[in-house]
């Protein structure tokens, strides 16, 4: 009988101090570990760099490293890839994808551009290779207001593919920018009222949101922004209790580096089953395992490709906003 990819990985790595051999194996092959906030805390534990996709986009930028294992989502690899075209990306499992990438399909935005001619394209970073190459600059949700405010008032734009992020960059820079219809499973389930609920609990907290919440729900939080930015709000506030509405993951790292102060993790409203439910997870943040960070050190695999007319063409809206972020 043939035996799962997942059985074979496990086999691989029996018995085995997972994390004393990737670093091992890191050396060895002249590789890092990028890691996004939201993956388990033992990866980001031994990354050598852990950040928001913003900070990883800028490192993959400049590494000198001859490989890089990607732990984060498959657009995550692919904007590692086309800034670092000669390096080797390795991304534990191609099936990491995320719902928001998902929600805008190049084809789809091609169709929406031919609909719009003089309009300018903003994509969010999530967002594949395909849809980047339609795109006249791409933001995330660490850089979209200052870039966006960089380009002429008069400009037509159209922002995508999260509908909450764009909403909330039209109304801070007072552009009126089309928005795509898309959002992220996991941020559009945070409620205003299991907000209010922990505010009745913990009524000094101080309400954090990522920018992909819906509008109600960033219009009563306190700090909004990105993975990064709540963070270092966190880390540099006299505050001690913070209500967080984003994925659980990033909590491994507000409670690593502010130990003396309490994370509550927002509970979403309601499940994709429809059922009340305490996932506030990304199931393809999670995808990435440390059996599985080994597996691709060790074989060269996963690697990330991009078609190369492909990569020629999405490369340059990333490195615009590099230089304008
Ligand atoms: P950040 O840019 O804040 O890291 O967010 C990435 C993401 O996927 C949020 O869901
Ligand atoms: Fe994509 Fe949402 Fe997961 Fe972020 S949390 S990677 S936007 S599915």
């Amino acid at each position: 009988m043939l035996k799962t990819e997942r059985q074979q990985v496990g086999e691989l790595c029996s018995g085995m101090d997972l994390k004393a051999e990737i670093r091992k194996m890191c050396k060895e092959k002249d590789a890092i570990i990028l890691a996004h906030y939201y993956t388990i805390g033992d990866i980001q534990d031994i990354a050598d760099f852990v950040g928001d996709s913003l900070a990883l986009a800028r490192k993959a930028a400049e590494t000198d490293a001859k490989m890089m294992v990607m732990c984060g989502v498959h657009f995550m690899a692919e904007t590692c890839k086309l800034l670092s075209p000669d390096k080797i990306v390795l991304c534990p499992d191609l099936n990491a994808g995320c719902s928001l990438a998902d929600s805008c399909k190049a084809e789809d935005l091609k169709k929406f551009k031919d609909e719009h001619p003089g309009y300018q394209v903003i994509s969010y970073v999530n967002t594949t290779a395909a849809v980047k190459a339609l795109t006249d600059v791409v933001v995330t949700s660490g850089n979209a207001k200052k870039v966006v405010d960089q380009l002429p008032k008069d400009a037509k734009l159209i922002f995508g593919p999260d509908y909450n992020l764009g909403n909330y960059i039209n109304e801070v820079t007072g552009r009126n920018m089309l928005l795509w219809n898309g959002g992220c499973h996991v941020h559009e389930r945070f409620s205003v009222s299991k907000i209010l609920e922990l505010k009745e609990e913990y009524p000094d907290a101080v309400v954090m949101a990522h920018l992909e919440c819906k509008a109600p729900v960033l219009a009563i939080a306190d700090v909004k922004g990105s993975t990064a930015t709540m963070l270092s709000y966190a880390q540099q506030s006299d505050k001690r209790q913070f209500i967080v509405a984003t994925e659980a993951g990033i909590l491994h790292e507000m409670q690593r580096t502010c130990p003396d102060r309490l994370f509550i993790p927002v509970p979403p409203e309601i499940s994709e089953s429809g059922l009340e439910c305490s996932c506030n997870e990304c199931q393809y943040m999670k995808m990435n395992t440390l059996e599985k960070v080994y597996a691709c050190l060790k074989n060269e695999s996963p690697q990330i490709k991009i078609d190369p007319k492909i990569a020629k063409k999405a490369v340059k809206p990333i490195e615009r906003m590099l230089e304008l972020s």
